[in-house]
């Protein structure tokens, strides 16, 4: 099959979240399956392009009224091999992309553009197809920037324009959605519907009113030929009034083209025995490297390096999904009181709300076992992974989550809140028989994490072979694309087969 993957974000060019390390790894494991697979991504500011192919000719997109222009440029993802390449195509408009930030910036978090920026964006990725002569059987379209292909691929691509032609290439492709985050839908005035180029009628037909304002991602869900969100349990959260973020509704509806598909991870990244962060790699039958790294990571953060005291750790967005306001929250967070009350060391990697930074920053010089780094670092991230012997992941909710399963994979416990993919990757510890990967709690308030932590660490401190064991146990699941990569493909097999017949 060929699979064009239409995309804000992919690794290693342009990253805020897991969505960028699912696309690149889902892409790979598809091309290992021997199908034909693409990304097309915009250019951003930050990416070099000197280190990359320019097309030749600029790539015309006619949007409302007016005809853009874009340079295209190429290059094989790394990390996909010669024999089965993943190709990715950057689309370059200095007006749209020539600027820092991908949705935003700290003084402008959503780009006043952005209505304009994501659907320019997905009509070039048609157009870039038709300059490659190359028509993909899939447009797989993830989260609300990419949601205007489905829309595109239905009312311009594959039906007849009002008055028009149907410009060719897409008559039998068919269009999927994926749903990282039910939380961001790229809701703006309807004003910036002129600018697509769609008649006023597709506005109605299409589904993207939401009280009188034009919504990206409710257009996605109701025009996609079949979509998914990234793990199972999750895809039945998001189908509840509590869950749903208002388009529960739209989901129910849809329910019988709408999947969960469990996230896979990344198993030559995020490997100990192969990890190249890391000065000893471990396993499940050498683990001294782990020690070593928990004595590296203390030694990093200032900490006593101190194998007996228990490390915790967490890489996140500072944002309220993360239960960061329960966590740090002034006035009645519990970090505060479980570094105060218990013997162990936590360790933070975290960029994200401003007033979540500072007192993140007040913690730090507050309490002598609570170290953060606020920013960005991939190489900290592999080291907090592997050094840790807790990882702290209170959601309030999480589509998947890929932290949780980086951690299982380095035989670092999670304590995480029982909620979306973090129910289907983590099993509650038992004290009775020592099973389990993980520890769980289902209300998110301070003293469900202050207790939760509590019950860590009593099984830290009291019962250690158990840990031993939870460690081995966690080290051995498998997380690896290859299960789901073939779900995805069952998944665009049946939109394919549900096409009417050719001609009909
Ligand atoms: P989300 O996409 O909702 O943020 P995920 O758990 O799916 O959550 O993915 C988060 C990804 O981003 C992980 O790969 C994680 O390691 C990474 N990450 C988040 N914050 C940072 C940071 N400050 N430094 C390095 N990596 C980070
Ligand atoms: C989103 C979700 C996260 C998921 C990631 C990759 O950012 O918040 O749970 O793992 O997408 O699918």
């Amino acid at each position: 099959m060929k699979i064009l993957m239409v995309t804000s974000e992919a690794l290693p060019y342009a990253k805020t979240g897991g969505l960028a390390d699912m696309v690149s790894s889902l892409s790979i494991a598809l091309a290992k399956l021997g199908h034909d697979v693409r990304i097309v991504i915009p250019r951003y500011y930050p990416i070099d392009k000197t280190s990359l192919t320019p097309l030749p000719g600029a790539l015309g997109v006619p949007m409302g009224g007016i005809e853009e222009w874009s340079a295209v440029y190429e290059e094989r993802l790394p990390g996909s091999t010669a024999k089965k390449p993943v190709q990715v195509y950057f689309i370059d408009h200095e007006i749209y992309f020539g600027r820092d930030g991908i949705y935003g910036i700290p003084s402008q978090p959503d780009f006043i553009d952005n209505p304009r920026r994501f659907s320019f964006f997905c009509k070039a990725a048609f157009q870039l197809c038709r300059k490659i002569e190359w028509y993909p059987d899939v447009v797989h379209a993830h989260d609300w920037p990419a949601a205007m292909a489905t829309v595109y691929q239905k009312f311009a691509e594959r039906a007849p324009v009002a008055g028009g032609q149907i410009p060719g290439g897409f008559e039998r492709a068919v269009s999927i959605l994926t749903i990282h985050n039910l939380g961001y839908q790229g809701v703006y005035s309807k004003a910036n519907f002129d600018y697509t180029g769609l008649g006023w009628d597709v506005y109605f037909r299409a589904n993207f009113d939401d009280w009188d304002m034009m919504n990206f991602l409710k257009a996605g869900i109701f025009n996609a030929d079949k979509l998914n969100t990234v793990s199972p349990n999750y895809a039945e959260e998001t189908k509840t009034q509590a869950q749903g973020f208002r388009l529960d509704g739209d989901l129910r509806q849809r329910s019988k083209d709408y999947l969960g598909i469990l996230n896979g991870i990344d198993t030559s990244i995020w490997n100990p025995a192969k990890d190249k962060y890391l000065g000893e790699k471990f396993s499940v039958e050498n683990m001294a490297g782990k020690a070593k790294a928990k004595a590296a990571l203390q030694k990093y953060f200032g900490l006593e390096v101190n194998p007996k005291v228990p490390v915790i750790g967490m890489i996140t967005r500072l944002a309220g999904q993360k239960g960061v306001g329960e966590l740090f929250g002034p006035n009645y967070g519990s970090a505060f009181s479980f570094c105060r009350d218990f013997a162990l060391q936590f360790v933070l990697l975290g960029s994200g709300e401003s007033w979540c930074e500072k007192e993140v920053a007040g913690l730090s010089a507050r309490l002598t076992n609570f170290r953060a780094q606020i920013g960005y670092s991939e190489e900290l991230s592999h080291l907090i992974e592997a050094g840790s012997d807790f990882f702290l992941m209170p959601s309030r909710y999480e589509p998947c989550g890929l932290n949780q399963m980086y951690s299982l994979a380095y035989g670092t416990l999670p304590i995480v809140r029982r909620t979306g993919g973090l129910v289907d990757t983590v099993e509650n510890y038992d004290e009775k028989t020592g099973s389990g990967t993980g520890f769980m709690f289902d209300i998110l308030d301070p003293s469900s994490i202050y207790n939760t932590i509590g019950w860590a660490m009593h099984a830290w401190y009291n019962l250690p072979e158990h840990i031993a064991e939870m460690r081995i146990r966690a080290m051995k699941q498998d997380f690896s694309w290859e299960k789901s990569a073939k779900k995805y493909v069952e998944m665009y097999q049946s939109a394919i087969s549900a096409l009417p017949a050719a001609g009909a």
